[in-house]
Parts: structure tokens; C-alpha cells; sequence
């Protein structure tokens, strides 16, 4: 069997690359031939069916381009995760509607829309989702990763300094968690099973990120938190992904996001457990 890792063509970082390696020695130990496809490799007109290219049996998406993924589809390729998968986690917009309901997630509103050159010129809609969310609330720019666009606003002047500095991109707000302030449970989930969790926390900022200065600790996963990720992962229709879920008021799971294309290196050393196996275990299983 052979399946392309398709990454991004513009990120060379030693983080991706390691994640990358862990993958190609999973599939190998398999008898699988995992090829690094970068996307710029692939190119081809949109109605071509990649068939240039030697084309595999399936690929492994750890790119975040859309339109790619989608063409592949079309083309007729299985991709883990589904472009639809990919697209959904990759915005926290996105995210919030596909869980709601679902699983139990933090209140949220999503900003309207605006454009470059134009910017969030009026802001009353800002006091109205505060007077809905109190504060303090977290506004959340749609794409960001690692914590790095993820503010806490404490009054209505700090909430409208970050919009500002936000310019014109897609953002949430939404209630802050407080029970869970610096600490979340990072679970990774492949299939229908929670396979790792580790405890994030941060005595220093409300962001548990571990790129952010968070520490970790291996956790027994207690069930309810399996279930809620699991759910979270079937409910956006995901074959693995990193799930952060919060403590509740009651110690009760609450869903924060969902990554499609999770870092499981820090999983990896907190739990011994390489998410690369169960990865690489699911794709043989789900193309027998
Ligand atoms: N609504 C919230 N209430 C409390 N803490 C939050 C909330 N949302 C996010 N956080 C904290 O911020 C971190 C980063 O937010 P997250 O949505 O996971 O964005 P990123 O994609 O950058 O990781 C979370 O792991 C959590 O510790
Ligand atoms: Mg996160």
C-alpha cells in the first residue's frame, strides 16, 4: 500500500518535520510506503485528476489548504482527516457550530463579517456580546494555533484594543471558563477512542498551550472526557485529532477546540504513547 503525507510546501520547521518522520516510521512498520508529498509538488489544473503524479491509495493530509484537499477528493482519494474535517477544525467559527449541540462547549458569538480596507469600524456589536458573555470573555481570531491568537479581554476598552490590533480578520468571542483558567486536558482521539490525554497547565497565563509556556502531566482520562472528544470528533466527522477540553464548574467537560493536524510530540513524551501508530493502524484498518 502507498499513501502520500501531503504538507505544506512553506513550512520547514523542525516541530512539522519531526512530526512528519514519526508518521513515515509508523507506516513503514506497517508495509506501507509513506511518500512526503509537498503541496507545491502536486501542482496541477483544477479538472486535472492528479494523475501526472503516480497517485496512492490514500493520503494523509497535514496540510491546512482546502481547495487541495478538496481537488484530491475529487480526484477520488480517501484523505485523513476529509477536507470537509480539516476545513471545520481550521476555523473556530466552524468549529463552534459543528459542536453545537453535540458536546457541551463555552457560550460563543461569532463576529460579523468584514473586509481588508474596511476593518470592524462600528463596534457596538462588542458591548452586546459582552453584556451576553460578561466579563471577562475570550476572543479567539478563527485561524490561530498555539495559543498565539487566543486574548483575554477584561473590559470593554481592552476587548476593543484587541479588535483592533485583530484589523480585519475572522474572530469569536466567547465566555471564559474560568473553573478551567490555565488548565485543560489535551486528548488525543483516533477512530472512536480516546488513545492519550494529558493534563495542560499554566500558573502563569489562562492559556494551558504548551508552546505557550504550559506544562504537562500524563492523566488517567476520566470516561466523561473520553466521551465528550469522541463525540466532538464524530460530530465534524474526523478520523484523529487533538481535542482540548476544559473543566466545567462541576469538573464536567467542556469542549475548547478541536485539531485536526495535532503536534502529538509533546503527547508523546508526557504518555509514551506515539499517536503516528494508532494513526498509521487506523488508515490500514479503515482501506483493508
Ligand atoms: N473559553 C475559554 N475559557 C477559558 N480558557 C480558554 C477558553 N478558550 C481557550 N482557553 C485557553 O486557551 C487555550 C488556547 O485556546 P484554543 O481555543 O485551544 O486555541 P489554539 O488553537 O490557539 O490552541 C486553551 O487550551 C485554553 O487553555
Ligand atoms: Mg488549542
Amino acid at each position: 500500500m502507498k499513501g502520500w503525507l501531503v504538507v505544506n510546501s512553506f513550512l520547514h520547521t523542525k516541530k512539522f518535520e519531526e512530526i512528519y518522520s514519526f508518521l513515515g516510521r509508523a507506516a513503514a512498520k506497517r508495509g506501507i510506503t509513506l511518500d512526503i508529498v509537498r503541496s507545491a509538488d502536486i501542482l496541477c489544473a483544477v479538472g486535472d485528476d492528479f494523475s501526472l503524479f503516480s497517485k496512492p491509495d490514500f493520503v494523509l493530509f497535514w496540510d491546512k489548504d482546502i481547495a487541495l484537499a478538496k481537488r484530491l477528493e475529487t480526484a477520488g482519494l480517501r484523505l485523513f482527516n476529509s477536507a470537509s474535517a480539516v476545513e471545520i477544525c481550521d476555523n473556530k467559527a466552524l468549529t463552534a457550530i459543528a459542536l453545537s449541540g453535540k458536546v457541551k462547549t463555552p457560550k460563543t458569538i461569532i463576529a460579523p463579517k468584514t473586509f481588508e480596507g474596511v476593518g470592524y469600524c462600528d463596534k457596538n456589536f462588542i458591548s452586546a456580546a459582552a453584556s451576553v458573555l460578561g466579563f471577562p470573555f475570550v476572543i479567539k481570531e478563527a485561524y490561530g494555533s498555539f495559543g498565539a491568537q487566543v486574548y483575554l479581554a477584561g473590559n470593554l476598552a481592552s476587548a476593543e484594543q484587541t479588535v483592533d490590533k485583530i484589523g480585519y480578520k475572522d474572530f469569536i468571542m466567547q465566555e471564559f471558563v474560568s473553573s478551567s483558567a490555565g488548565r485543560d486536558v489535551r486528548v488525543n482521539v483516533v477512530g472512536d477512542r480516546a488513545v492519550c490525554a494529558m493534563l495542560r497547565y499554566n500558573e502563569n497565563d489562562f492559556r494551558s498551550n504548551i508552546t505557550n509556556g504550559g506544562k504537562m502531566k500524563n492523566i488517567e482520562l476520566p470516561a466523561e472526557f473520553a466521551s465528550a472528544a469522541v463525540a466532538a470528533c464524530k460530530a465534524i466527522g474526523l478520523d484523529f485529532a487533538g481535542v482540548d477540553v476544559m473543566f466545567g464548574v462541576g469538573g464536567e467537560p467542556v469542549v475548547c477546540e478541536v485539531n485536526s493536524n495535532p503536534h502529538f510530540k509533546s503527547s508523546l513524551e508526557c504518555t509514551g504513547v506515539d499517536l503516528s501508530e494508532y494513526i498509521m493502524e487506523h488508515i490500514s484498518e479503515k482501506l483493508l
